[in-house]
């Protein structure tokens, strides 16, 4: 499993929930957040190293906990995992199906980093939902940067969310899809600033879902005896890591191990 920082962890932890016997490597790719702002590119070869990475160490699926790297790099993933025979699991395709599903009036809104928006993939995939559904999508460039930063939430995250949120009311949304692994993390502020009654879709329990279906199918699923391993590795600086992922995840990380994805970096 991988993201680009430590937002993917909302989605492992709702893997660790439903598929505890199985074992989890997470690779935060810290040392190039934000992928909201990378170059397309470059962002599909880093992706597809990491995949090679992660793969090459035996994986038996790869999930890919972040909706930017889903959005510009799913394809690419896709194709290094084709070659040695491995499932891939995304992020977006399950949270649009759980959003068309629940949406009473149609109107959906998006709320994702600049590259998701431009990839257009949260649009395709809802217009495959067999629904005529309205959808707002806003970028929203300094929340996830925000988040990963670590710093107390403060007057000022409160106000740029109220931004972000101000097309979202106008449009009267009824159901919002969190188009960023960070955001479960803001999701009480989301909530207040856009009332109880709209409905947040946040992708970790739908990707739960899909990696255990994926693995029953492919015969692949451990069989419920205990608890499985998890462990981490990051592109970045490790003690910042665990001590943000940890309460992200809110579990001990133990040890992180930094690693180099080599041939892809910005520099
Ligand atoms: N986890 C990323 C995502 O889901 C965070 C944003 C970023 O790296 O810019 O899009």
């Amino acid at each position: 499993m991988f993201d680009s920082g430590v937002g993917g962890l909302t989605v492992l932890h709702e893997c660790l929930v439903s598929l505890p016997e199985e074992d989890f490597v997470y690779l935060g790719d810290t040392a190039m957040f934000p992928y909201g702002t990378r170059d397309p590119d470059l962002l599909r070869e880093r992706i597809r190293r990491i995949a090679e990475l992660l793969l090459g160490d035996g994986a038996k699926l790869l999930v890919i906990a972040c909706n930017t790297a889903t959005s510009i790099g799913e394809g690419v993933a896709r194709e290094v995992a084709a070659e040695r025979g491995v499932d891939v699991v995304p992020v977006v395709e399950p949270q649009a199906e759980i959003a068309a599903a629940i949406t009473d009036s149609g109107r959906v809104g998006v709320l994702a980093t600049r590259n998701t928006v431009e990839s257009g993939a949260y649009r395709r995939s809802l217009e495959q939902q067999g629904r005529s559904l309205e959808v707002t999508e806003v970028e929203a460039p300094d929340l996830a940067p925000f988040i990963q930063d670590g710093s107390p939430f403060d007057e000022g995250v409160l106000e740029m969310a109220r931004a972000y949120c101000a097309p979202l009311k106008r449009a009267e949304v009824d159901t919002l899809i969190l188009g960023c692994t960070h955001y479960p993390l803001v999701a009480p502020m989301l909530q207040r600033i856009l009332g109880r009654d709209v409905r947040l879709v946040s992708g970790g329990h739908a990707v739960a879902a899909a990696a255990q279906r994926t693995l029953e199918s492919r015969g692949l699923a451990r069989l419920p005896d205990g608890e499985g391993a998890y462990r981490f590795l990051c592109t970045g600086d490790v003690d910042s890591f665990r001590d943000l992922g940890t309460r992200f995840l809110q579990m001990p990380l133990g040890e992180v191990e930094r690693i180099e994805v080599h041939g892809a970096d910005y520099s």
